[in-house]
């Protein structure tokens, strides 16, 4: 069994875009701003959009942090949005989900610019990534690619089961995974939480993406030797033994299927690490106008 080393790759990759927006700044070119719009206190959230902003920091980029209450209305985040769109300074700005449940997600996603969207969950950026043209590729499927492209994982016609189906990871990474080239050209197969026979379809991938956010779902008897596991689960459980008082849980049981792979990653400094560089790849992308011109 060989660990992927998400933290690692991370680190690697954090300073190859350091290096790149001294560059930048050095020729007078402009400083990438990402901003962040986070509504409430969720725990998770607060955490997330925090390390987020501490990358920004490292890398020299700008960042921005607008806190709403929970209590905010649909017609104000909105608001925000547009001034956000319309804002030149800002290259990419994300909305933290989950949003209260009086806000619509899915009219938030809509109203953000896609040419802004560093999340790459604008529809336009979506069907783009599906139609595998330029995009914005969401962060933690992107992130996923990366690892299995750095470690030069093999991904031809082998057979890569996908647990999950949401729209942040299962059905983009189902898409990457079964796309031309590398890394890809997969034979995919997505299950969910309606899937019989979920056991069976697991003792037959050579590659499990198990994104179902259900601690622990993966058991060493679900997976044949030699396969590669890529944990996308973290699930914050209640620990005594952190400071924090939880620990990030993935969605496999990690002592029980690591011997019988070829290669997996770890929760945590597995995919983790990953998803915040590719946000911060693709803020550098939208600073440098790379994918859309305008
Ligand atoms: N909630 C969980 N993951 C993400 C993410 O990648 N982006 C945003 N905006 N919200 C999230």
């Amino acid at each position: 069994m060989r660990l992927i080393d998400g933290k690692a790759v991370a680190a690697q990759i954090k300073q190859e875009i350091a290096e790149e927006v001294a560059l930048i700044k050095d020729a007078g070119g402009k400083t990438p701003h990402l901003a962040a719009v986070l509504v409430g206190h969720d725990g998770g959230s607060e955490t997330y959009v925090s390390s987020k902003v501490r990358t920004c920091e490292e890398l020299g980029f700008k960042s921005t942090l607008i806190r709403y209450e929970e209590d905010v209305t649909e017609e104000e985040l909105l608001a925000c949005v547009n001034r956000l769109n319309d804002d030149a300074d800002i290259d990419g700005f994300i909305v933290q989900l989950p949003l209260p449940k009086h806000i619509s997600e899915e009219k938030i996603t809509d109203a953000i610019d896609y040419r802004k969207d560093v999340d790459g969950f604008h529809p336009v950026n979506v069907g783009r990534m599906s139609l595998g043209m330029s995009c914005f590729l969401s962060a933690t499927p992107a992130g996923i690619v990366e690892l299995l492209k750095r470690y030069k994982i093999e991904t031809k016609g082998r057979h890569c089961v996908v647990l999950g189906r949401s729209n942040i990871v299962g059905k983009p990474v189902s898409m990457l995974m079964m796309q031309k080239g590398y890394p890809g050209d997969c034979t995919v197969t997505v299950c969910h939480s309606r899937t019989e026979n979920i056991k069976e379809i697991c003792l037959q991938a050579d590659i499990i993406i198990a994104a179902l956010g259900v601690p622990g779902f993966l058991k060493g008897d679900m997976v044949k030797e030699g396969a590669v596991v890529i944990d996308v689960g973290t699930t914050r459980v209640p620990s005594n033994k952190t400071k924090s008082g939880f620990k990030l849980t993935g969605d496999v049981m990690f002592d029980e299927v690591a011997p019988k792979c070829a290669w997996i990653t770890p929760v945590p400094g597995g995919v983790g690490p990953m998803t915040i560089v590719s946000l911060m790849k693709n803020t550098l992308l939208a600073g440098k106008k790379e994918i859309y011109s305008k």
